[in-house]
């Protein structure tokens, strides 16, 4: 399973990546604004520098589906590592697998997103999307167990041999990240505040707390017998 940083803050995605355990980044226009990168282009050719070969999503910021090709084909000219994302459906219920299919036959690869059922996953894939984001927080905010989409998506993937990835966003609780990797998510988009939650525990400290203090007293034990045995 790879983790994928929910981000546009450098400074943390350099700290997580010198970590060893970043293998790629999402964004969308709300991090982007968040994280105060207001110009896109700038942003993402940083973002593909910092990530080398990983990949980097990149949303596009329209409703129409002639301007999200348009906006695609300028993206993927950015890095070699861009990742288009490109919603399921625009904000007016249109359907944008038309556009995801369009750019994988370019050979753009095409991040499905804003995905909250089975059957959007389902049709993603099959339009040729290379990977399909499942909104987990949003799927459980409208009453669903986003456990049984991602199950039930990755058992249909697997089952008739679809190549897309499923990547779990919408992460708003450390609960959600374990939930997800359970649940058979190729990928989660991690929003960097929630990393050291899931590194730390008090007990680990108090058990290396004792590990340090019981090594200090050999320590002490062998330079007595050193000055003991002159
Ligand atoms: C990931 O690709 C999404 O952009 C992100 O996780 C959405 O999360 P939100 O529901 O907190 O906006």
């Amino acid at each position: 399973m790879q983790i994928f940083l929910d981000s546009a803050d450098s400074v943390e995605i350099e700290k997580w990546l010198g970590e060893g355990v970043v293998d790629g980044v999402t964004t969308n226009p709300s991090i982007m604004f968040k994280d105060r990168i207001y110009d896109v282009e700038q942003g993402a050719r940083r973002l593909c520098a910092l990530l080398g070969d990983r990949p980097v999503s990149i949303e596009v910021t329209t409703n129409d589906r002639e301007e999200m090709i348009r906006e695609a084909r300028t993206f993927a000219r950015w890095a070699q590592n861009v990742v288009v994302k490109i919603p399921v459906i625009n904000e007016h219920g249109d359907s944008c697998l038309g556009v995801v299919n369009t750019l994988n036959r370019e050979g753009i690869l095409v991040n499905t997103t804003a995905i909250l059922s089975f059957n959007q996953a389902l049709l993603a894939a099959k339009a040729g999307a290379t990977y399909v984001s499942i909104f987990a927080g949003r799927v459980a905010d409208e009453g669903h167990d986003p456990a049984v989409v991602i199950r039930n998506v990755r058992q249909w993937l697997d089952g008739w041999g679809f190549t897309a990835k499923i990547i779990v966003g919408s992460i708003r609780t450390v609960m959600d990240i374990q939930t997800a990797a359970i649940a058979g998510a190729h990928i989660i988009t991690i929003p960097p505040q929630f990393l050291p939650k899931m590194v730390d525990h008090k007990y680990t400290r108090l058990t290396v707390g004792q590990f340090v203090d019981d090594a200090d007293k050999a320590l002490k034990q062998i330079a007595l017998a050193k000055v003991a045995a002159q």
